[in-house]
Order: structure tokens, then sequence, then C-alpha cells
């Protein structure tokens, strides 16, 4: 079994990137870093332990990550994230009180332990900020070459982003931080907008939670059909909501659900499009070159995977 960490600013699909990873048959998932972005980092590492506990995997340790960006002391939640996740990042559902507390070692810490323990072995999936990961490379750079692969939820190459016209938002959080990790050794692979707004999950699929009438499906289906209502205002050209962070957690563990492309890229991180992941042009013709680009995927393979490892779960 793959070991994985996931790092999550758990919000709505971010809850949906923790079910496929715990309902998926060939992952250990040894532990959840929390990071701010949709919500606080506390409220990220108590969502995470909720949702843990409603589908029944207790077993996993939540860790929790940096408060704010690696340029500011402070962090609030932008109003567009509280629309789209709700306030408390699951839409707005009450789930029980998750009867654990997250760990005390930091989730910087526990990264560099676990790249030191398994190296090659150890998958990391980000699908919030890259705040923790680049905390973690300046503490302990030799991460950058044991961590077997990195695949991210960010960025964007084709398409406009999502919180400006250049920039995604997990990247636009932090973009010194991400800078930071697309230009270290790391075994890196963008997952972004390119491919997770093709990837779309509607009403039809969460009625099929709801029916199993189980509590995990019947929770899950209240949590991503908020997600579904707010897409239905803020994009409603796309007919459903896009499964961002849970098409980064299937491509981490079968790369063919997309087509990649390698290029040599950075992120900016000044001027007006701050936040901005795109080619360097000083390293176009390296073929050395240093990220994994995601361009086009296989979405009905991938929603059916999707359904079948979240249905799976959720009936137990
Ligand atoms: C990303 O931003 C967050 O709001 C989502 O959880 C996802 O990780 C999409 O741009
Ligand atoms: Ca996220």
């Amino acid at each position: 079994k793959r070991k994985m960490i996931l790092d999550l600013d758990t919000g709505i699909d971010d809850a949906m990137a923790i079910a496929y990873a715990v309902g998926a048959p060939d992952v250990d998932l040894i532990g959840i870093m929390s990071s701010y972005g949709n919500v606080v980092v506390e409220q990220a590492a108590h969502n995470s332990l909720q949702i843990l506990a409603l589908l029944g995997a207790t077993d996993v340790p939540v860790y929790v990550g940096e408060p704010h960006s690696s340029t500011t002391e402070h962090f609030d939640v932008m109003a567009i994230s509280q629309q789209i996740h709700g306030k408390n990042g699951i839409g707005e559902v009450a789930l029980p009180d998750p009867q654990r507390q997250p760990e005390t070692q930091s989730a910087v810490d526990f990264l560099i332990d676990a790249a030191h323990q398994y190296g090659a072995d150890l998958t990391l999936v980000p699908t919030g900020p890259l705040t923790n990961l680049a905390a973690a490379l300046k503490k302990a750079p030799e991460i950058a070459h044991e961590i077997g692969n990195v695949t991210i939820m960010g960025g964007a190459l084709t398409v406009p982003g999502n919180v400006s016209h250049y920039a995604e938002a997990n990247i636009n959080q932090d973009a010194e931080a991400a800078n930071a990790v697309f230009t270290s050794d790391l075994n890196l692979t963008m997952v972004g907008l390119d491919v997770t707004l093709r990837t779309l999950l509607t009403k039809h699929e969460t009625g099929q939670w709801r029916d199993l009438k189980t509590t995990a499906g019947e929770k899950f289906a209240d949590i991503v059909d908020y997600y579904i209502a707010a897409y239905d205002i803020t994009s409603p050209d796309l007919h459903g909501c896009a499964l961002h962070d849970p098409l980064a957690v299937g491509v981490a563990l079968d790369p063919s659900f997309v087509t990649t492309l390698g290029l040599n890229m950075y992120v900016q991180d000044s001027g007006e499009d701050y936040g901005r992941t795109i080619g360097d042009p000083a390293r176009l013709a390296d073929p050395d070159t240093n990220i994994t680009v995601a361009l086009t995927v296989d979405k009905d393979r991938y929603l059916k995977t999707f359904m079948s490892y979240l249905t799976d779960l959720f009936k137990q």
C-alpha cells in the first residue's frame, strides 16, 4: 500500500479528497496536515477530524500547519471561500464532535519525519496553499530528494485563474511558498484548473449517496449539495461542482487519469500577475523539466472510480 499524506485547507472538495484517499484500496493514509485557506487552520484540522470520524477512519492522525502565509502575519478567510464552502468550511452542515484532538507535533515536523522514514514510498498531496511544504523544505531541504511524489491541486496553465485573471486560489494564498516548491528538486505534478474544471459532480451523484440512507452518505450529500448550489451561482455555465482536490488524489494514485506535459515552471510572486504559474523562458529548452503538468483528463473513467470508492465507503 502507498503511504500517503494529505495537506488540506479542509473545505468541501478537500473533504471529498479525504473520502477518496480513505476509500481507495491501495492507500495507507498516514496523516493529514492542515492549512489555512478555505477556513482558518484550526478549523481545517477540526473539519478533517470530523470527516475522518464520519468515515470511520479514526486512526488517521491530524496535524496543525502554518496559520498564515510565509509573507504575512495574519490570515482572514476570503468572503468567496465562505460563499463556496460555508462559514464552517463544510457547507454549514453540523457533524458530531470528533472526540479527538489534533496531534501536538506540528504538521511541518510530521512531514519532515515521514519523508526521512518513508522516502520514495511517500506520496504527498497538498490541496491548499503550499506554505507548509515550503516551510518543511526550508527547515529540511533534503526532503526534496526523499519524498517519492508530490501531486498538488493548484495553478492554471491554459485557463485563467479563479481568484484573479492570473491566479488560482491555492497558489494565490502564498505565491512565494508556491514558487519555492515549484523551483525545488521535488518530483512535482501539478493538477491545475485546466483539468479540475472538467471533472464535475452533480446532484445526480449526490442523490445516489443520499439513497444509501447511511449517515455518511446523507451527510456527504448535504455537504456537497451546498457546494453545488454555490457553483450554480458563481459558475452557472459549468452545471456542477468541480472535483478539484479529489482529482489530485486520483492522479497521485493513477497518473493515467490525465495526460501531462513536462515543463520548467515558476510562480510569479509580484506584480499584477501575482500567483500565476508559468513557464520559465530562461529554461524553455532545458530537457530536465521540473514540473509534470496535467493537461487533459479522462473524466468519465475518473468519475466512475470516484463514485465507486466513495459509494462503497459510505455504504459501510
Ligand atoms: C482550490 O481552492 C480551494 O477553495 C479548493 O478547496 C481547491 O483546493 C481550487 O482553486
Ligand atoms: Ca482545498
